[in-house]
Protein backbone atom coordinates (compact mmCIF):
# COMPACT_ATOMS: atom_id res chain seq x y z
CA UNK A 1 0.00 0.00 0.00
CA UNK A 2 1.52 3.25 -0.70
CA UNK A 3 1.79 6.15 1.94
CA UNK A 4 -1.14 9.04 1.13
CA UNK A 5 -0.82 10.95 4.42
CA UNK A 6 1.99 11.38 6.83
CA UNK A 7 2.68 13.28 10.30
CA UNK A 8 5.84 14.92 11.44
CA UNK A 9 6.84 15.25 15.43
CA UNK A 10 9.58 16.47 17.25
CA UNK A 11 10.62 15.03 20.91
CA UNK A 12 12.49 15.14 23.56
CA UNK A 13 15.52 17.86 23.92
CA UNK A 14 14.71 20.47 21.23
CA UNK A 15 17.90 21.43 19.09
CA UNK A 16 18.41 24.31 16.66
CA UNK A 17 17.48 23.34 13.19
CA UNK A 18 14.17 21.47 13.92
CA UNK A 19 12.21 24.30 12.50
CA UNK A 20 13.68 23.40 9.47
CA UNK A 21 13.68 19.85 9.38
CA UNK A 22 9.71 20.25 9.98
CA UNK A 23 9.55 22.60 7.30
CA UNK A 24 11.56 20.34 4.47
CA UNK A 25 9.04 17.54 5.90
CA UNK A 26 5.96 19.61 4.98
CA UNK A 27 7.10 21.11 2.00
CA UNK A 28 8.48 17.68 0.34
CA UNK A 29 5.24 16.06 1.15
CA UNK A 30 3.45 18.66 -0.07
CA UNK A 31 5.28 18.49 -3.16
CA UNK A 32 5.19 14.51 -3.95
CA UNK A 33 1.62 15.25 -3.57
CA UNK A 34 0.96 13.64 0.28
CA UNK A 35 -1.26 14.89 2.79
CA UNK A 36 1.15 16.34 6.04
CA UNK A 37 -0.07 16.71 9.70
CA UNK A 38 2.01 18.05 12.67
CA UNK A 39 1.78 16.61 15.62
CA UNK A 40 1.87 19.03 18.27
CA UNK A 41 3.90 18.18 21.40
CA UNK A 42 6.15 14.78 20.48
CA UNK A 43 4.91 11.76 21.54
CA UNK A 44 2.37 13.29 23.78
CA UNK A 45 0.59 14.69 21.33
CA UNK A 46 0.79 11.58 19.86
CA UNK A 47 -1.44 9.87 22.65
CA UNK A 48 -3.93 13.01 23.14
CA UNK A 49 -4.61 13.32 19.54
CA UNK A 50 -2.83 16.95 19.11
CA UNK A 51 -2.72 16.38 15.80
CA UNK A 52 -3.78 18.78 13.04
CA UNK A 53 -3.37 19.18 8.83
CA UNK A 54 -0.56 21.50 7.73
CA UNK A 55 -0.16 23.51 4.12
CA UNK A 56 2.69 24.87 2.16
CA UNK A 57 2.17 28.65 4.48
CA UNK A 58 2.09 26.61 7.97
CA UNK A 59 5.70 26.55 8.32
CA UNK A 60 6.64 29.77 6.29
CA UNK A 61 9.49 31.89 8.22
CA UNK A 62 10.44 29.28 10.34
CA UNK A 63 13.80 28.12 8.72
CA UNK A 64 15.80 30.58 10.71
CA UNK A 65 14.29 29.87 14.16
CA UNK A 66 15.71 27.98 17.44
CA UNK A 67 13.30 25.75 19.23
CA UNK A 68 10.24 23.72 17.68
CA UNK A 69 7.28 24.93 16.89
CA UNK A 70 5.63 21.89 17.16
CA UNK A 71 7.04 22.17 20.99
CA UNK A 72 8.81 18.73 22.37
CA UNK A 73 8.03 17.30 25.37
CA UNK A 74 9.01 14.31 26.91
CA UNK A 75 6.43 11.68 28.03
CA UNK A 76 6.01 9.11 30.66
CA UNK A 77 2.83 7.42 28.69
CA UNK A 78 4.37 6.92 26.08
CA UNK A 79 7.27 4.40 27.73
CA UNK A 80 4.02 2.20 28.45
CA UNK A 81 2.74 -0.59 25.62
CA UNK A 82 -0.68 0.90 26.47
CA UNK A 83 0.39 4.61 25.50
CA UNK A 84 1.95 3.39 22.58
CA UNK A 85 -1.49 1.77 21.22
CA UNK A 86 -3.63 4.72 21.75
CA UNK A 87 -1.07 6.97 19.79
CA UNK A 88 -0.79 4.17 17.11
CA UNK A 89 -4.37 4.53 17.17
CA UNK A 90 -4.78 7.79 16.68
CA UNK A 91 -2.82 7.38 13.71
CA UNK A 92 -4.62 5.06 12.06
CA UNK A 93 -8.11 6.69 12.63
CA UNK A 94 -6.70 9.85 10.71
CA UNK A 95 -5.23 7.43 7.87
CA UNK A 96 -1.96 8.93 8.98
CA UNK A 97 0.16 5.90 7.50
CA UNK A 98 4.05 7.16 7.96
CA UNK A 99 5.24 9.43 11.05
CA UNK A 100 8.56 11.45 10.65
CA UNK A 101 9.90 11.81 14.47
CA UNK A 102 13.22 14.40 14.91
CA UNK A 103 14.70 14.00 18.08
CA UNK A 104 17.31 12.23 19.78
CA UNK A 105 18.16 8.95 21.11
CA UNK A 106 15.30 8.55 23.60
CA UNK A 107 13.14 9.39 20.73
CA UNK A 108 14.38 6.48 18.42
CA UNK A 109 13.64 4.21 21.02
CA UNK A 110 10.16 5.10 20.83
CA UNK A 111 10.00 5.34 16.89
CA UNK A 112 11.62 1.61 17.17
CA UNK A 113 8.61 0.63 19.01
CA UNK A 114 6.06 2.63 17.38
CA UNK A 115 7.03 1.03 14.05
CA UNK A 116 7.21 -2.24 15.55
CA UNK A 117 3.84 -1.72 16.15
CA UNK A 118 2.91 -1.49 11.73
CA UNK A 119 3.27 2.35 12.13
CA UNK A 120 5.79 3.81 8.74
CA UNK A 121 8.35 5.45 10.95
CA UNK A 122 11.51 7.32 10.03
CA UNK A 123 13.68 9.33 12.25
CA UNK A 124 15.98 12.34 12.12
CA UNK A 125 18.76 13.03 14.54
CA UNK A 126 17.28 16.27 16.34
CA UNK A 127 20.01 16.70 19.07
CA UNK A 128 22.23 19.15 19.92
CA UNK A 129 24.73 16.13 21.85
CA UNK A 130 25.67 14.61 17.98
CA UNK A 131 25.75 11.33 20.30
CA UNK A 132 23.30 9.76 17.05
CA UNK A 133 25.15 6.86 15.17
CA UNK A 134 24.86 6.34 11.40
CA UNK A 135 25.37 9.78 11.05
CA UNK A 136 28.37 12.11 10.93
CA UNK A 137 26.35 14.96 12.47
CA UNK A 138 23.51 15.27 14.63
CA UNK A 139 20.51 18.71 14.13
CA UNK A 140 21.21 21.42 16.07
CA UNK A 141 25.45 20.29 16.94
CA UNK A 142 27.08 22.54 14.49
CA UNK A 143 24.75 25.74 16.18
CA UNK A 144 25.92 24.90 19.61
CA UNK A 145 29.32 24.18 19.17
CA UNK A 146 29.13 27.66 17.49
CA UNK A 147 27.61 29.23 20.40
CA UNK A 148 30.59 27.39 22.99
CA UNK A 149 33.28 28.68 20.65
CA UNK A 150 32.15 32.57 20.95
CA UNK A 151 31.36 32.17 24.93
CA UNK A 152 35.65 30.57 24.76
CA UNK A 153 36.55 33.69 23.07
CA UNK A 154 35.12 35.87 25.06
CA UNK A 155 36.06 34.16 28.26
CA UNK A 156 39.49 34.40 26.73
CA UNK A 157 39.53 37.84 26.44
CA UNK A 158 39.11 38.17 30.82
CA UNK A 159 41.02 35.19 31.83
CA UNK A 160 44.25 36.17 29.97
CA UNK A 161 43.89 39.78 31.36
CA UNK A 162 43.79 38.43 34.81
CA UNK A 163 46.05 35.08 33.78
CA UNK A 164 43.44 32.72 35.05
CA UNK A 165 42.04 29.67 33.60
CA UNK A 166 38.42 29.32 32.91
CA UNK A 167 36.79 26.08 33.41
CA UNK A 168 33.52 25.87 31.12
CA UNK A 169 30.67 22.92 31.66
CA UNK A 170 28.82 22.35 28.07
CA UNK A 171 26.52 19.95 27.55
CA UNK A 172 25.94 16.79 25.81
CA UNK A 173 24.45 14.44 28.27
CA UNK A 174 26.28 11.43 28.29
CA UNK A 175 28.61 12.29 25.21
CA UNK A 176 31.81 14.58 24.66
CA UNK A 177 31.70 16.01 21.13
CA UNK A 178 30.03 19.56 21.88
CA UNK A 179 33.40 19.81 24.60
CA UNK A 180 35.71 17.96 21.46
CA UNK A 181 34.98 20.29 18.77
CA UNK A 182 34.45 22.95 20.83
CA UNK A 183 37.66 22.59 22.34
CA UNK A 184 39.57 21.82 19.28
CA UNK A 185 37.78 25.15 17.56
CA UNK A 186 38.48 27.55 20.12
CA UNK A 187 41.95 26.26 21.29
CA UNK A 188 40.97 25.11 24.79
CA UNK A 189 43.95 23.51 26.64
CA UNK A 190 41.89 20.86 28.22
CA UNK A 191 38.97 18.72 27.26
CA UNK A 192 37.69 16.65 29.88
CA UNK A 193 35.08 13.87 27.90
CA UNK A 194 33.20 10.87 29.62
CA UNK A 195 35.17 8.74 26.25
CA UNK A 196 38.08 9.32 27.78
CA UNK A 197 39.61 8.40 31.21
CA UNK A 198 41.72 11.35 32.84
CA UNK A 199 43.33 12.21 36.09
CA UNK A 200 43.24 15.39 38.01
CA UNK A 201 46.77 15.34 38.92
CA UNK A 202 48.03 15.08 35.16
CA UNK A 203 45.22 18.10 34.32
CA UNK A 204 46.11 20.35 36.97
CA UNK A 205 50.15 19.66 36.40
CA UNK A 206 49.68 20.38 32.96
CA UNK A 207 47.84 23.80 33.24
CA UNK A 208 50.41 25.03 36.41
CA UNK A 209 53.61 23.87 32.99
CA UNK A 210 51.48 26.03 31.01
CA UNK A 211 51.83 29.11 32.51
CA UNK A 212 55.25 28.56 33.75
CA UNK A 213 56.05 27.70 30.90
CA UNK A 214 54.25 31.89 29.50
CA UNK A 215 50.60 30.64 28.88
CA UNK A 216 48.47 33.84 30.34
CA UNK A 217 45.54 31.38 30.65
CA UNK A 218 43.84 28.21 30.36
CA UNK A 219 40.70 26.79 29.21
CA UNK A 220 39.12 23.72 30.31
CA UNK A 221 36.22 22.25 28.49
CA UNK A 222 34.08 20.31 30.67
CA UNK A 223 31.45 17.67 29.45
CA UNK A 224 28.64 17.81 31.36
CA UNK A 225 28.68 13.67 31.35
CA UNK A 226 32.22 14.00 33.83
CA UNK A 227 30.49 15.91 36.60
CA UNK A 228 30.18 19.28 37.14
CA UNK A 229 32.67 22.10 36.38
CA UNK A 230 32.54 23.95 40.01
CA UNK A 231 33.94 19.81 40.91
CA UNK A 232 36.33 20.37 38.65
CA UNK A 233 37.87 23.39 38.86
CA UNK A 234 37.45 22.60 43.00
CA UNK A 235 40.13 19.62 42.31
CA UNK A 236 42.20 21.32 40.41
CA UNK A 237 43.09 24.34 42.54
CA UNK A 238 43.47 22.02 45.38
CA UNK A 239 46.01 20.85 43.15
CA UNK A 240 48.33 23.66 41.28
CA UNK A 241 46.49 26.55 43.28
CA UNK A 242 46.08 28.22 40.39
CA UNK A 243 42.52 30.64 40.51
CA UNK A 244 40.01 29.69 38.19
CA UNK A 245 36.74 30.72 37.46
CA UNK A 246 33.73 28.30 36.17
CA UNK A 247 30.92 28.60 33.58
CA UNK A 248 27.99 26.67 33.05
CA UNK A 249 26.82 27.43 29.38
CA UNK A 250 23.43 25.52 30.12
CA UNK A 251 20.46 25.79 28.16
CA UNK A 252 21.88 28.53 25.95
CA UNK A 253 23.67 26.09 24.48
CA UNK A 254 19.80 25.06 22.65
CA UNK A 255 18.44 28.35 21.48
CA UNK A 256 19.37 30.79 19.02
CA UNK A 257 18.94 30.68 15.18
CA UNK A 258 20.71 27.66 13.55
CA UNK A 259 23.82 27.80 11.48
CA UNK A 260 23.61 27.02 7.59
CA UNK A 261 24.75 23.98 8.31
CA UNK A 262 22.28 23.11 10.32
CA UNK A 263 19.91 24.35 8.14
CA UNK A 264 20.70 22.42 5.19
CA UNK A 265 21.66 18.70 7.35
CA UNK A 266 17.72 19.24 8.32
CA UNK A 267 16.38 20.19 5.37
CA UNK A 268 18.47 17.45 3.25
CA UNK A 269 17.08 14.95 6.16
CA UNK A 270 13.63 16.22 6.54
CA UNK A 271 13.07 15.68 2.19
CA UNK A 272 14.78 12.63 2.19
CA UNK A 273 13.12 11.08 4.65
CA UNK A 274 9.69 11.79 3.20
CA UNK A 275 11.08 10.26 -0.39
CA UNK A 276 12.33 7.23 1.58
CA UNK A 277 8.54 6.60 3.29
CA UNK A 278 7.43 7.20 -0.25
CA UNK A 279 9.15 3.88 -1.67
CA UNK A 280 7.81 1.86 1.30
CA UNK A 281 10.59 2.24 3.50
CA UNK A 282 10.36 2.43 7.53
CA UNK A 283 11.51 1.42 10.28
CA UNK A 284 15.05 3.58 9.96
CA UNK A 285 16.75 6.56 11.07
CA UNK A 286 18.26 8.80 8.24
CA UNK A 287 21.74 10.29 8.51
CA UNK A 288 24.39 11.75 6.62
CA UNK A 289 27.80 10.09 6.40
CA UNK A 290 30.74 11.37 4.44
CA UNK A 291 28.14 13.67 2.98
CA UNK A 292 26.03 11.36 1.41
CA UNK A 293 22.52 10.46 2.80
CA UNK A 294 21.19 6.78 4.37
CA UNK A 295 18.58 5.23 6.16
CA UNK A 296 20.17 2.58 8.80
CA UNK A 297 17.11 0.33 10.91
CA UNK A 298 16.42 1.64 13.83
CA UNK A 299 17.43 -1.32 15.79
CA UNK A 300 20.78 -1.11 14.79
CA UNK A 301 20.54 2.36 15.54
CA UNK A 302 19.37 2.29 19.14
CA UNK A 303 21.66 -0.90 20.46
CA UNK A 304 24.68 1.07 18.92
CA UNK A 305 26.91 3.94 20.67
CA UNK A 306 28.79 6.41 18.75
CA UNK A 307 32.71 5.92 18.38
CA UNK A 308 34.63 8.94 19.72
CA UNK A 309 36.90 10.78 17.51
CA UNK A 310 39.92 10.25 19.09
CA UNK A 311 42.13 11.44 16.84
CA UNK A 312 40.43 15.10 16.69
CA UNK A 313 40.73 14.73 20.50
CA UNK A 314 44.49 14.06 20.62
CA UNK A 315 44.83 17.36 17.88
CA UNK A 316 43.64 19.39 20.22
CA UNK A 317 45.69 18.50 22.77
CA UNK A 318 49.00 18.46 20.92
CA UNK A 319 47.88 21.91 19.60
CA UNK A 320 47.61 23.53 22.84
CA UNK A 321 50.86 23.31 24.24
P1 LIG B 1 15.84 12.62 23.43
O1 LIG B 1 15.04 12.14 22.28
O2 LIG B 1 16.29 14.05 23.27
O3 LIG B 1 16.98 11.68 23.78
P2 LIG B 1 14.37 11.64 25.75
O4 LIG B 1 15.42 10.63 26.13
O5 LIG B 1 13.75 12.42 26.84
O6 LIG B 1 14.89 12.70 24.69
O7 LIG B 1 13.21 10.85 24.98
C1 LIG B 1 12.08 11.53 24.47
C2 LIG B 1 10.85 10.69 24.65
O8 LIG B 1 10.98 9.48 23.90
C3 LIG B 1 10.58 10.21 26.08
O9 LIG B 1 9.91 11.18 26.84
C4 LIG B 1 9.69 9.01 25.84
O10 LIG B 1 8.36 9.40 25.60
C5 LIG B 1 10.27 8.43 24.54
N1 LIG B 1 11.19 7.33 24.90
C6 LIG B 1 12.44 7.44 25.40
N2 LIG B 1 12.96 6.22 25.66
C7 LIG B 1 12.02 5.33 25.32
C8 LIG B 1 11.92 3.88 25.36
N3 LIG B 1 12.93 3.12 25.80
N4 LIG B 1 10.77 3.31 24.94
C9 LIG B 1 9.73 4.06 24.48
N5 LIG B 1 9.75 5.40 24.43
C10 LIG B 1 10.87 6.04 24.83
O1 LIG C 1 20.04 15.80 24.98
C1 LIG C 1 20.09 17.17 24.84
C2 LIG C 1 20.36 17.84 26.15
O2 LIG C 1 20.41 19.23 25.92
C3 LIG C 1 21.61 17.35 26.86
O3 LIG C 1 22.77 17.93 26.33
C4 LIG C 1 21.30 17.76 28.29
O4 LIG C 1 21.95 16.94 29.22
C5 LIG C 1 19.83 17.53 28.39
O5 LIG C 1 19.31 17.59 27.06
C6 LIG C 1 19.11 18.54 29.24
O6 LIG C 1 17.79 18.19 29.28
P1 LIG C 1 16.59 19.10 29.81
O7 LIG C 1 15.82 19.53 28.62
O8 LIG C 1 15.79 18.16 30.65
O9 LIG C 1 17.16 20.23 30.59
Amino acid sequence: MSVKSIAVLTSGGDSQGMNAGVRAVVRSAIYHGLRVFAVQRGYHGLIHDDIREMDIRSVGDIIHRGGTILQTARSKEFMTEEGRQTAAENLRKREIDGLIVIGGDGSYQGANKLSKLGIKTMGLPGTIDNDIPFTDFTIGFDTAVGIVVDAVNKLRDTMTSHERSSVVEVMGRHAGDIALYAGLASGAETILVPEVPFNLDDVAARMKAHFDNGKRHSIIIVAEGVGSGEDIARGITERNGLESRVTVLGHIQRGGSPTHNDRILASRLGDFAVRRLLVGDSGKACGVIKGELVATDFERVVTAKKPFNRELYDLALRLSE
